[in-house]
């Protein structure tokens, strides 16, 4: 019920700073940013490209559209509403993140591009590719 309530107030906290902050301006510094999001860990599960447990990258995820809503969502986990420690993304209150690098590492993310070659373009997977194909 608690995960409920918080889900919605999350939710509700979200929707009224997408629309506000929809044309804000981005501050943050990218190489800081790429530093801190080693340090803190988010790699770990969010891939070193932004591709992993939940996919950040490309600009996927709605909590990315300022760095306002990206920050409510980090302190939203923590000061504001306390979770259990869960297996799921940490708590990443102010007193371990400033909003400061939180804007650094918003930056960065924000750089994460998901682009894969086509296997055209990858010889020797192309060749594999085809030998298994053909059953060589
Ligand atoms: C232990 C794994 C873990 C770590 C470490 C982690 N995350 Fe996450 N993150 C998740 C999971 C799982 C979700 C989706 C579910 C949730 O919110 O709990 C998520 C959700 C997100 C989202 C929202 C994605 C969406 O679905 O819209 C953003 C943005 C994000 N994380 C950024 C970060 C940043 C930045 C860091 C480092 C400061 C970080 N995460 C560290 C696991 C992690």
């Amino acid at each position: 019920m608690k995960n409920i309530r918080s889900s919605v107030a999350l939710v509700s906290v979200c929707s009224v700073l997408l629309v506000a902050t929809a044309a804000g301006q981005d501050s943050g510094d990218t190489d800081n940013g790429k530093q801190l999001y080693f340090d803190h860990a988010c790699y770990s599960c969010h891939g070193y490209g932004g591709i992993g447990r939940r996919n950040i990258a490309n600009n996927a995820s709605g909590i990315l559209v300022s760095e306002e809503v990206f920050i409510t969502y980090l302190r939203a986990r923590a000061d504001q509403n306390p979770q259990f420690p869960t297996q799921t993304m940490p708590n990443y209150a102010a007193s371990s993140l400033s909003d400061d690098d939180a804007r650094d590492i918003y930056a960065f993310i924000r750089t994460l591009k998901d682009d894969p070659p086509e296997v055209d373009d990858i010889p020797a997977l192309k060749g594999i590719l085809e030998d298994a194909e053909t059953g060589l």
